[in-house]
C-alpha cells in the first residue's frame, strides 16, 4: 500500500512489545527484550506515518546460521501482501550477504506454515529431518 513504508531498521523495545501484543503473542521482561534487539542481526519494520503495522528480524550467528523471528503484521493490517513484502525483504538480505550453504531456519506460528513454504522453507518432520523442538525455561 503506497502509505505503508518498507524500512530497513531496528524498533525500540516499546514497538517491539506493541507488535506482540496486537497479536496476542507473550513477551519477556523490556531490559531482555532490549539486549535481545540489540543482538539482532538486520530487522525490517513496516511504517505508516510513525505507527509500525509490520516487522521481521533475523538472529543468529553472523556467519553460516540464521534464524527468522518475531515476523508479525499487525491484525487489521494482514492479507494484504505485507507479510510477503516482509519476507521478501528478509530473504533477500540473506542471499545478497550470506554464502551458499548458509542453513535459514524458522518456526511457523500453528497453521503458518503456508505462508513459509511460498518461500521455499520445508515443514520437519519430513523424510529427511526430524522435528524441530523447543522449550521455554522456567527454573
Ligand atoms: C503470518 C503473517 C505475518 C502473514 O502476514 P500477512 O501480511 O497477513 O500475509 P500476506 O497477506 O503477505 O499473505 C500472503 C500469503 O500467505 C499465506 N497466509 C497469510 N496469512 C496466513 C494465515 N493466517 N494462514 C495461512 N496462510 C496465510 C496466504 O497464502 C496468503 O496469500 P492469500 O492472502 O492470497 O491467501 C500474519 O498473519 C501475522 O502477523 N500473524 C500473526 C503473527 C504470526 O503468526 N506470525 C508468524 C510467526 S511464525
Amino acid at each position: 500500500m503506497d502509505d505503508i513504508k518498507l524500512v530497513r531498521r531496528a524498533i525500540t523495545a516499546d514497538e517491539f512489545i506493541e507488535m506482540r501484543q496486537s497479536v496476542g503473542w507473550d513477551y519477556p521482561e523490556k531490559e531482555v527484550i532490549s539486549i535481545g534487539l540489540k543482538n539482532t542481526i538486520f530487522s525490517v519494520c513496516l511504517e505508516k506515518d510513525k505507527e509500525i503495522v509490520g516487522y521481521g528480524r533475523i538472529i543468529g550467528d553472523g556467519a553460516f546460521t540464521l534464524y527468522i523471528q518475531d515476523i508479525i503484521v499487525k491484525p487489521e493490517y494482514q492479507r494484504r501482501s505485507l507479510g510477503i513484502g516482509i519476507m521478501n525483504e528478509i530473504m533477500e538480505y540473506i542471499k545478497k550477504n550470506y554464502a551458499k550453504g548458509t542453513m535459514v531456519c524458522l518456526m511457523a506460528a500453528k497453521g503458518k506454515e503456508d505462508f513459509y513454504k511460498k518461500f521455499e522453507f520445508v515443514v520437519r518432520p519430513n523424510e529427511v529431518y526430524g522435528a524441530g523442538m523447543i522449550q521455554y525455561i522456567d527454573k
